[in-house]
């Protein structure tokens, strides 16, 4: 797997100490909210995991599945509910957890999508963050890094369905994703 790994970007140490971060500052913002994390599969699963247990007060998780990429490296644009989500909004303080927002296109469009289920409040936490890439209207309330426009693999997120169990952050080499 490191083979095909340019450089690293983000390393494990970086990963813990943001998360922790981000996890702290999630606590005390829905410090008596009825949070409910929802996590997009499959890129955010690491992500999710490793949050839900930095936040230090009372909280659910639901998880819902899109379609966005296929096996590419650019969104095609068509978001396509797989898997919905299995509980009932209404009340409840969304925050859809997200492995990068590029585009913003998936986003973009769950947010509405939810927002049209009556949650007491909605809001996005990205680990990663690439804004130069942003075509839809919409921005993470919490975001871990902003990383340059390349394309990353690990710490849940894939190639090809591949790379999400790397530990670290890295930049693909274009090679592999262009032969
Ligand atoms: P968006 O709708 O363009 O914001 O696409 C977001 C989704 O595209 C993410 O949840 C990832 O699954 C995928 N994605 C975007 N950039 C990358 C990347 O650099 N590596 C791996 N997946 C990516
Ligand atoms: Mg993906």
């Amino acid at each position: 797997m490191i083979n095909d790994i340019e450089r690293i970007l983000v390393t494990e140490e970086q990963l813990h100490a943001k998360v922790m971060e981000m996890g702290a500052q999630i606590s005390k913002d829905y410090m008596g909210k009825d949070l409910m994390l929802v996590s997009v599969l499959k890129g955010s699963v690491v992500f999710m995991a490793d949050l839900m247990r930095a936040i230090t007060i009372p909280m659910s998780i639901d998880f819902m599945s899109v379609s966005s990429y296929g096996s590419g490296t650019k969104s095609t644009g068509v978001v396509k509910i797989i898997k919905d989500l299995d509980v009932n909004l209404e009340g409840k303080d969304l925050l859809l957890v997200e492995d990068i927002l590029d585009s913003g296109n998936t986003l973009f469009y769950l947010k509405n999508m939810l927002s049209g289920r009556n949650p007491n409040s909605i809001k996005i936490a990205t680990l990663l963050d690439k804004p130069e890439r942003r075509t839809a209207d919409i921005y993470a309330d919490y975001s871990g890094f902003q990383i340059p426009d390349k394309f990353v693999v690990g710490y849940g997120l894939d190639f090809d369905e591949k790379y999400r169990n790397f530990p670290e952050i890295g930049v693909l080499k274009p090679e592999i994703y262009t032969k």
